[in-house]
C-alpha cells in the first residue's frame, strides 16, 4: 500500500495544504486520514508520512497539520526519524515564514517525556520561521483518545484560506471518506495454547479468536488488533481500557491468532489485558476487538527478501509475514529469533522447521539468553552475522523487527547502526526498507 496520497499529479497545482503524520502503530496515521477527510472538497491537500516531507514539499505548502506520536523515550516514530534528522537538529537554514501549522501530539502520560516529539516538531518549525496556529494539542492514549473532540479543536484553530475553498481539484481517494476507525465487534475465544511451559519467563500463549457473526474480516500481515476490556476499579463505575496486539495469522486462517505474554505485576496481580486474555477469559467467551491497519509494518510492495528479527511475543508479527510469504510462494527469507530458554521457549518450533523445509525461510538463527553453553540475545546475532546481513541488504533485502522496544528493538537498532554505514542506515529508513512493530 502506498503511504502517500496526493490530490495532485504532475500537471496539477501543488497542494497548498499538507497533513503529515508520524506513527508507529497506526493511530496517528488513521487520525491524519480522518482530519484530511474533513478538508475534502474545501482544499487541495496531500497526506504524507513525515519522512516524505522535504524542502520541496515545504516550499509550496501554506498550511499544515502534523499528527505526531512519540516513541522510545521521547523519540520520533520510525517514519519521522529522517525528518527529525533533517529539520530538528538546528543545522538547516530554510525559511518557513510562509507556512502556518498546527500539531496534534499523541502520547501517553505513563511515559516521562509526554508528547515530546510533537513538541520538538512544534519548536523546530517555529525556529525555522513557520507560524504556529496555537500550542500543540496533546492527547493521552491511556486516558482514551477523543478523536472527534481533537479534530474539532483543531478545526476551530484553523484559518482556511478563503481563496482556495473552491478548489477545482476533485479527485477523491474513497478511503479518505471511509477512513473512520472501524467499530469494535465481538469475537469468540476459540483456543488458548501455552507455548512455553517450564520457561523461566512469564507464560506465553497462542490464542485463536473467531468472528462471532461469522463475517470474514480483512487484514494483512503487519496489522494489529485493539482489544477493549471493561474494568471496575474499586467497584466504581466501569471504564474501558484498550490494548494492542500484533496479529499472528492471515484472514485465510479463518481466525485472528495472537501470541500474548501474561504480564505479572510486582504484587502478583495480572496485567489488565493480558491477564484477561491468558488466564481469566473462559474459552468460548466473547472478546471485543477491532482490526487496526498498520501500514508501517506491512510488507514492502516490491517483493524483496525479508530479514525478520524479533524476540518473545514479537514472533506474532513475524509469523504473519512468513505465512504471507508462504502464500505468495516466496523463498529465501531469513529469521533471527531470540528467547530465554532453549528447552522451554522454542515457540512454534514445528512451524519454523516446516518453513525451512519449504525454503520460505532459507536461514534461521536462534539466540537463547539462558542457554548455558552459548547465551546470546538476538542483537548479538546481528553483530555475529554482520557480513551476511550486509550482503543481504546490498541485494535489496528489507528488515522487519517485531517485539519489545526496550531491550530487543533498541539493541537490534544499535547493532544495525554498528554494522552498516550511517548513510546506508538513513537510506533504509527513507526507502521504507526498515520496518518495525515494537512496543
Ligand atoms: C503496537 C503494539 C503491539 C503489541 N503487540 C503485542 C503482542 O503481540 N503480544 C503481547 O503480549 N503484547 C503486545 N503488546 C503489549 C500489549 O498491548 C500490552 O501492553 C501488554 O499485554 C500488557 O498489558 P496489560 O493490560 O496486560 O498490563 P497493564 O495492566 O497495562 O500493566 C502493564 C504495566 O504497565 C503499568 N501501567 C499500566 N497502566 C499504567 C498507568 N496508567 N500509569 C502507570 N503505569 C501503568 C502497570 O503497573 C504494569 O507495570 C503490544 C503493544 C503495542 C503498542
Ligand atoms: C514503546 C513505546 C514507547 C512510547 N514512548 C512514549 C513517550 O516517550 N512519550 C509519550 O508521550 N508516549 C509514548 N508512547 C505512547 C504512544 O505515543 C501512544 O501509544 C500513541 O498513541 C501511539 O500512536 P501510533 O499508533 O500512531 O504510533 C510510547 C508507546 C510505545 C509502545
Amino acid at each position: 500500500m502506498n503511504n502517500s496520497q496526493s490530490h495532485s499529479d504532475n500537471a496539477a497545482p501543488k497542494p497548498s495544504f499538507l497533513v503529515a503524520y508520524a506513527s508507529q502503530s497506526g493511530t496517528a496515521a488513521a487520525l491524519a486520514q480522518r482530519s484530511a477527510a474533513l478538508l475534502h472538497g474545501q482544499l487541495d491537500y496531500q497526506i504524507l508520512p513525515l519522512n516524505k516531507v522535504d524542502n520541496e514539499v515545504l516550499s509550496y505548502t501554506r498550511q499544515a497539520l502534523f499528527v505526531l506520536s512519540t516513541y522510545g523515550e521521547g523519540e520520533p516514530p520510525d517514519n519521522g526519524m529522517v525528518f527529525a534528522g533533517r529539520y530538528l537538529k538546528g543545522q538547516v537554514t530554510i525559511d518557513l515564514s510562509h507556512l502556518q501549522f498546527s500539531v496534534l501530539a499523541l502520547g501517553d502520560k505513563i511515559y516521562q517525556q509526554f508528547c515530546a516529539f510533537g513538541h520538538s516538531v512544534h519548536q523546530g518549525l517555529s525556529r525555522l520561521g513557520a507560524i504556529p496556529l496555537g500550542e500543540p494539542l496533546e492527547a493521552c492514549a491511556s486516558a482514551g483518545y477523543d478523536s472527534e473532540g481533537l479534530l474539532q479543536q483543531w478545526r476551530q484553530g484553523l484559518k482556511l484560506p478563503q481563496t482556495e475553498t473552491q478548489s477545482p481539484v476533485q479527485a477523491k481517494p474513497p478511503e479518505l471518506i471511509l477512513a473512520k476507525s472501524p467499530d469494535f465487534s465481538e469475537w469468540r475465544l476459540v483456543s488458548r495454547r501455552h507455548l512455553n511451559p517450564g520457561s523461566p519467563g512469564a507464560p506465553v500463549f497462542l490464542l485463536s479468536l473467531g468472528s462471532v457473526d461469522g463475517s470474514i474480516a480483512n487484514w494483512q500481515a503487519g496489522d494489529l488488533i485493539e482489544v477493549a476490556f471493561d474494568v471496575y476499579p474499586d467497584n466504581l463505575l466501569n471504564t474501558q481500557v484498550k490494548r494492542k496486539y500484533s496479529i499472528a495469522s492471515l484472514p485465510q486462517d479463518g481466525v485472528v491468532e495472537l501470541i500474548v505474554r501474561r504480564h505479572i505485576n510486582a504484587d502478583g496481580s495480572l496485567g489488565i489485558g493480558s491477564g484477561w486474555l491468558t488466564a481469566k477469559a473462559p474459552l468460548d467467551s466473547n472478546i471485543s476487538l477491532r482490526i487496526c491497519q498498520n501500514p508501517q509494518f506491512h510488507a514492502v510492495e516490491a517483493q524483496s527478501p525479508m530479514i525478520l528479527i524479533g524476540s518473545g511475543t514479537g514472533l506474532a508479527g513475524l509469523r504473519a509475514h512468513i505465512k504471507q510469504l508462504e502464500q505468495q510462494g516466496a523463498t529465501a527469507n531469513w529469521l533471527l529469533f531470540g528467547e530465554r530458554s532453549p528447552e522451554h521457549d522454542g515457540f512454534c518450533a514445528d512451524e519454523i522447521t516446516a518453513w525451512q523445509h519449504a525454503d520460505v525461510l532459507s536461514r534461521v538463527d536462534l539466540a537463547f539468553s539462558r542457554d548455558p553453553h552459548n547465551p546470546a540475545y538476538v542483537q548479538d546475532l546481528v553483530l555475529k552475522y554482520a557480513d551476511e546481513l550486509r550482503l543481504w541488504l546490498q541485494n535489496g533485502a528489507a528488515v522487519y523487527v517485531c517485539g519489545n522496544h526496550l531491550g530487543m528493538a533498541q539493541g537490534v537498532d544499535h547493532a544495525l547502526q554498528q554494522i552498516i554505514p550511517a548513510q546506508n542506515y538513513q537510506q533504509l529508513l527513507s526507502l521504507g526498507l526498515y520496518r518495525r512493530d515494537v512496543y
